[in-house]
């Protein structure tokens, strides 16, 4: 593997020059790179609680002695039992993986997939280790490229990521060009159809660097941060502690007589506001997207609940009531929900006869969901609710 990587690198070094220049400005564009729904152009943003603490998990070093650490998960769920059980089924509680620990191996070892023109026949095989590797014969021979961390629960695709090092000595970040969708079908990660490799990494998938790279990791783990080849203090997933801050003086105080004092959303400041900065921290808020794609709102920003939820009436006009947890426990699965769920969400304040809000003039009971936020298609079979709450010109 380690040979591979030499191999790969110095490979690069024999590129012409035009193809460096490209690779150079697929960087500097990676940013604006409109076209990939992962790609992603604001600055690393973490929300403040009063006092400093950081709210959406980027947890202060120990520099002071007294500032709180994380204890994980299983230490929570000591008192917060139905939470802990309910966060086991969310995707938040598997989304980065080892792939040798998931059933990737066994889906992908022994086939082939034909990656499309300009890139070839991909082979995976596995090693007696159960770790996943794929070769690209027209290219680079038998030469095995590992494919180590796989992202995504599954309930819509798993994708996997390697860390290499990059031409310059940076770790490069290369998201497979394929993925695993929830029905075990093997297809083209989403946003790759039309993509081309700019460098030899990328006849394995898409490259990204710096600070994009420490984002993906950001988004998908409680901890992490590539250093060299792998993710260094790992503690994967989105746990407790990545949306309640470090725990250790909670659980400290909770410990001496049950009534610790309030911590994370229940501190006064916390409010509507600071829930949507919490959940838009990786859903996307609108600083995250172009110019062009806030004004046209374009069929792929559904995926970005937050910027969709925020043009909504039902957030404008409800005097700060209207916040992802109206309708969704933070810890409960959208699986462990049906429809009959949702309306009554919807009626909460549309009722007939309820005076503070307008009722359907069309279907005032049930179909709320199919009629005003329904589920658009994006890109390989996936879809996402359009969380633009409002009355459909289709
Ligand atoms: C030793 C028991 C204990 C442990 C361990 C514990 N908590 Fe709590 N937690 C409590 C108690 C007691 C309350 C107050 C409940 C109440 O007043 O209804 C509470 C309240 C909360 C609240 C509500 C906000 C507030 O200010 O009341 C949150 C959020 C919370 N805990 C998260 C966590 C997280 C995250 C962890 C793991 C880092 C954790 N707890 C570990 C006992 C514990
Ligand atoms: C640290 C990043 C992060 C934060 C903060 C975050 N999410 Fe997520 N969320 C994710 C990721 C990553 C996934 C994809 C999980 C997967 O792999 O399927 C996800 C998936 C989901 C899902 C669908 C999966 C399921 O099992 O239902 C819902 C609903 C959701 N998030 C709601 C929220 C809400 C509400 C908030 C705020 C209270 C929030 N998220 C905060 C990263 C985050
Ligand atoms: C700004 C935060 C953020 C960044 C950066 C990010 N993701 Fe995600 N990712 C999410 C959220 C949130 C979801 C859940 C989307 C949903 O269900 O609405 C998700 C979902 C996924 C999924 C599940 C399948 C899907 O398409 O919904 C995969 C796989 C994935 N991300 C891989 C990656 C990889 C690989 C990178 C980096 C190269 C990355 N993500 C960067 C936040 C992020
Ligand atoms: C995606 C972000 C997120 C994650 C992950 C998360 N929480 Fe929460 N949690 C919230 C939010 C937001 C609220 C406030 C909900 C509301 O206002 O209705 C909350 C409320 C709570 C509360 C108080 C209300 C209640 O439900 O009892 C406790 C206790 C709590 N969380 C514990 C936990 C524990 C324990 C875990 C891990 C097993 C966890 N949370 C994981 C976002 C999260
Ligand atoms: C008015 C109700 C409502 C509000 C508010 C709301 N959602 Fe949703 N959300 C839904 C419904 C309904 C679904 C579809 C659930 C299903 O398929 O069972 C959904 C689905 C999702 C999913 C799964 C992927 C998808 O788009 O289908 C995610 C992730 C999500 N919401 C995140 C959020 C976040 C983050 C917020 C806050 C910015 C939020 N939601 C606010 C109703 C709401
Ligand atoms: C917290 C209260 C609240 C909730 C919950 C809520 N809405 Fe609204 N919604 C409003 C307000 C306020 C308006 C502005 C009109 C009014 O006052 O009734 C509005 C307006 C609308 C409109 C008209 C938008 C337009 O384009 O003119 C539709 C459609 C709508 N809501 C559907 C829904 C659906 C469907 C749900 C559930 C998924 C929902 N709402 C949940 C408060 C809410
Ligand atoms: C069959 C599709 C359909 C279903 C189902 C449906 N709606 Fe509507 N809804 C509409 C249409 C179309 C309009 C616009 C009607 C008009 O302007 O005459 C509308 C208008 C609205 C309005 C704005 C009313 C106003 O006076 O501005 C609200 C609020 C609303 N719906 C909420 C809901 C809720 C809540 C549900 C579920 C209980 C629901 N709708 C179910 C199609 C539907």
């Amino acid at each position: 593997m380690i040979d591979l990587m030499r191999a790969l690198v110095s490979r690069t070094f024999y590129l012409p020059i035009a193809l460096l220049v490209a690779i150079s400005i697929g960087i500097a564009t990676y940013n604006r790179n409109a076209s990939s729904p992962i790609a992603e152009n604001d600055a690393a943003h973490v929300p403040t609680a009063p006092g400093g603490d950081s709210v959406a998990g980027q947890v202060p070093v120990a520099t002071n002695p007294s500032a709180p650490t994380l204890v994980g998960r299983k230490v929570c769920g000591e008192c917060h039992a139905e939470n802990y059980q309910r966060h086991s089924q969310h995707g938040h509680a598997q989304t980065f993986h080892d792939v040798a620990d998931t059933d990737l191996v066994a889906k992908f070892a022994g086939k082939q997939f034909d990656a499309g023109e300009g890139y070839g026949t991909y082979q995976y095989q596995s090693d007696s280790a159960g770790k996943l590797f794929v070769t690209l014969e027209s290219q680079f021979g038998d030469e095995p490229f590992p494919l180590p961390y796989a992202l995504g629960s599954g309930q819509h695709a798993q994708t996997m990521l390697t860390l290499v090092p990059g031409l310059d000595g940076q770790t490069e970040g290369i998201e497979h060009r394929v993925s695993c969708y929830a029905d075990d079908r093997i297809a083209l990660t989403p946003g790759h159809s039309k993509k081309k490799p700019r460098s030899t990494f990328e006849f394995f998938g898409d490259a990204s660097r710096g600070q994009p790279l420490q984002r993906c990791i950001y988004c998908h783990t409680t901890r992490g941060a590539v250093v060299g080849e792998t993710v260094q203090d790992l503690i994967a997933n989105v746990n407790c502690e990545k949306c309640h801050g470090a725990g250790s003086e909670h659980v400290r105080l909770a410990r001496i007589n049950g009534k610790p004092p309030p911590y994370s959303i229940g501190e006064e400041s916390w409010d509507t506001e600071s829930e949507l900065q919490l959940c838009g921290d990786c859903h996307r808020l609108p600083r995250s997207v172009t110019e062009k794609e806030i004004r046209e709102y374009p069929d792929l920003l559904v995926r970005f609940q937050p910027i969709g939820l925020l043009r909504s009436r039902c957030y404008l006009e409800s005097n700060r009531e209207l916040k992802c947890t109206t309708c969704h426990n933070p810890h409960l699965t959208i699986q462990e929900l049906d429809r009959t769920d949702h309306v009554r969400d919807c009626l909460r304040c549309h009722e007939s006869g309820k005076e503070a809000h307008v009722a359907c003039p069309v279907e005032p009971k049930t179909g709320c969901i199919e009629c005003h936020m329904p589920a658009i298609e994006t890109d390989q079979g996936l879809s996402f609710h359009d969380h633009w709450i409002r009355v459909r010109e289709d």
